[in-house]
């Protein structure tokens, strides 16, 4: 991996370093591209973000599971596979599902990883394939937005993606990063200067994006998944092409997938090991909660929150 991250800087460090940069998170340079900020030097940066925009090819039977980061993309990866397969795994011993046995990220690889691991994932010869990404409606590869498949999207409230990329950041346990204060972290959220910032504009173009082709792109958020998930669950499935049968509802299907995909069996399976190189599986899993925010968010920082939040959003319908 560390080759090839090399081999795409060597590539596009001549371009990159010419667009606009900022001292960002974890006092790192993030450098602006197509309206968006990145780190370089890491699978989640700006070279393998421009290498999956000129180099990936979507098939048309692809689903893609798309989301800022820390609002929910362990969860909703989880789902999804899940749901996906379910008739695959259904004669297996409950123990030995990849859910039980892998951390969420490793049954659906991001589009960011894949384009630098040489490791075969589960997509290898499934279908659909199931892909992740953090990348911005506007810089997605052409191929995913013409050949017609189905992208999942969720959002959650900025305060808890916020609070939850303050405690991500410091357990990073790659001691060349800075730690930061909360109040370090908003000043970074706020500006955007963070990998994918500004949060508000990339929810926003999903969003359209969203109402103007629903049946492609649905977008969900984290609290409203939250609530009774089984129902939202059933509609995911519909929109994935998976409905759920009569049979499979009174069987108790979609219960047992909201129960193998929920926070404590799922921060359970991943309490040791590692997903990457300074990346413990256990990152993944804090509180789980809609929010949490309360507990450590000054009232001038709320307001600060809240403020860009009602000025962003205007007009549109997502409430959290
Ligand atoms: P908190 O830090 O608020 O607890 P991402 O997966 O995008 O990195 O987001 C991480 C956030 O999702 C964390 O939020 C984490 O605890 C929460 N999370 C992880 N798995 C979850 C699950 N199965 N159900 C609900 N929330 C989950």
């Amino acid at each position: 991996e560390k080759k090839i991250l090399t081999l795409l800087s060597d590539r596009y460090k001549e371009k990159f370093t010419k667009f606009p940069r900022e001292k960002g998170w974890m006092s790192e340079d993030v450098y602006m591209y197509q309206g968006f900020w990145y780190i370089t030097d890491h699978a989640f940066s700006i070279e393998t973000v421009i290498a999956v925009q000129e180099s990936f090819q979507a098939q048309s039977t692809d689903i893609y599971i798309v989301t800022q980061p820390k609002c929910g993309t362990t969860w909703i990866k989880a789902l999804v596979f899940a749901i996906v397969n379910r008739t695959k795994y259904k004669n297996i011993n409950p123990l030995n599902h990849p859910l039980k046995l892998y951390n969420p990220h490793k049954c659906v690889p991001f589009l960011e990883t894949e384009i630098i691991s040489n490791v075969p994932t589960y997509v290898h010869g499934n279908s659909p394939r199931l892909f992740s990404s953090h990348i911005p409606y506007r810089t997605l590869p052409k191929s995913i937005l013409e050949s017609g498949c189905r992208l999942v999207y969720m959002c959650r409230n900025p305060k808890d993606a916020l609070v939850s990329w303050f405690y991500f950041a410091n357990k990073l346990t790659d001691k060349s990063r800075t730690q930061m204060t909360i109040g370090e972290m908003l000043n970074v959220f706020v500006k955007g200067f963070l990998p994918y910032g500004p949060y508000w504009d990339h929810v926003k173009e999903y969003h359209k994006a969203s109402s103007e082709d629903p049946t492609k792109i649905l977008f969900l958020t984290y609290e409203d998944m939250k609530v009774d998930t089984a129902s939202k669950v059933k509609r995911l499935a519909e929109f994935l092409g998976f409905p759920f049968t009569e049979k499979e509802v009174a069987n108790g299907v979609v219960d047992e997938i909201v129960t193998l995909c929920s926070f404590e069996i799922l921060k359970e399976v991943n309490k040791n090991g590692d997903y990457r190189k300074g990346m413990a599986n256990n990152t993944f899993f804090r509180e789980g909660k809609v929010g949490g925010w309360r507990n450590y968010l000054t009232n001038e920082m709320t307001q600060i929150m809240d403020d860009i939040t009602m000025e962003k959003f205007h007009g549109l319908d997502i409430s959290f």
